[in-house]
């Protein structure tokens, strides 16, 4: 059982993250007895419910399905757990539980945050990805016909619990999306400001296998290293002023990329990390790393078997990031490798841009 503690520093908000991999059953206690609130509702992914609500044991009366998929993180959802919420005589010292993967608890997330102006909301993650990175940080969001969590908030959760039993039910493709954000921990290791050194690259280079495996313990650790590094730069910079934007290294090409497909064929984390190869290549191009390590990256990147995605044309990639929330009017933002598990941020006009 490991407690890691997220301290923002520009305001009083602290928070626990439990990361264990204790039996199941026990887990609506541990959630319980943490939460001091009267009353509660659980957001669930549907394929999280189907397979765990025995377990799990939460109240029928209590359980909002959602659905899975990113289609799900709409309005139309967002308006019915508002609903779900009134129902169940929410008051604002309740709580919104999310069972699930990034979709549930970015979409619970912000319904917790605008019901009576704020309510707790505790992170379940029973993804990879959710484990890794979404579940910790206060991003929450939905997604509109103009684009992906374009309506959102910075609402800190009250506590997450990660239990990595969740994971030996992920299926592959799913568990492949969470390693591509993980090995983009790897890669922005230094630049993190964590006062630990975790050498993730060397761990994920040691330990391919295990992970490919699911070794419970091997993830346990890894989850750790990934939540040490979020915790780090959320601490820092919560509102991604300006640090936080380290965390989108490999997502100005991989949100492009996932817009072109129309979000459906590739998952997040393998756009993701189509979108640091493109970097690697793109800083090779520039002078900002060498050829080796370039190598060592893309080594790494190839052991985990990531699938490869068709090339689109440049122009069409270019209007999308350029269209992309986070690239300034004139300018895309990329964050590029500059040396060993070290990235910053650069500003391009679309001319500069080689493909
Ligand atoms: N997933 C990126 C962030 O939390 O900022």
């Amino acid at each position: 059982m490991c407690r890691l503690e997220v301290n923002i520093e520009s305001s009083p908000k602290n928070y626990p993250i439990f990361i264990n991999n204790h039996n199941l059953e026990f887990l609506r206690e541990e959630i319980f007895k943490y939460m001091d609130s009267q009353n509660y509702i659980v957001v669930i992914s549907q394929k999280v419910f189907q397979l765990y609500s025995k377990i799990l044991n939460f109240p029928k009366e209590k359980i909002f399905i959602l659905k899975d998929g990113e289609r799900e993180k709409n309005i139309k959802n967002y308006a019915k757990i508002l609903e779900f919420a009134l129902k169940n005589h929410l008051t604002r010292n309740d709580a919104i539980i999310a069972v699930g993967g990034g979709v549930v608890g970015d979409l619970a997330g912000f319904a917790a945050s605008t019901y009576m102006r704020g309510i707790k909301y505790i992170q379940v993650p029973t993804t990879l990805l959710a484990c890794t990175d979404s579940s910790v940080g206060g991003k929450t969001a939905i997604d509109t016909s103009y684009g992906k969590n374009l309506v959102g908030t910075f609402y800190q959760p009250h506590a997450v619990f990660i239990n990595v039993n969740f994971l030996k039910t992920l299926d592959i493709r799913q568990f492949k999306s969470g390693l591509g954000e993980v090995v983009k921990y790897g890669f922005i290791e230094k630049s993190c400001g964590c006062n630990e050194e975790l050498n993730l690259m060397n761990f994920l280079n040691a330990n391919v296998e295990n992970i490919l495996n699911k070794d419970i313990l091997v993830l346990s650790e890894l989850i750790q290293m990934c939540i040490k590094l979020k915790i780090s730069v959320v601490n820092q910079d919560e509102r991604e002023k300006g640090l936080r934007k380290i965390l989108n290294y490999g997502h100005t090409y991989g949100h492009a990329l996932e817009k072109i497909l129309n979000f459906k064929r590739y998952t997040h984390g393998e756009c993701v990390v189509q979108g640091i190869l493109f970097v690697l290549e793109f800083a090779f191009k520039l002078g900002k790393i060498d050829k080796e390590y370039k190598f060592l990256c893309e080594d790494l990147i190839s052991k985990f078997n990531f699938p490869k995605i068709p090339k689109f044309p440049p122009k069409k990639i270019l209007e999308i990031m350029k269209s992309d929330k986070k690239a300034g009017n004139d300018y895309i933002t990329f964050i590029l490798p500059i040396e060993f598990a070290k990235v910053e941020a650069f500003k391009f006009n679309d001319n500069e841009i080689s493909f």
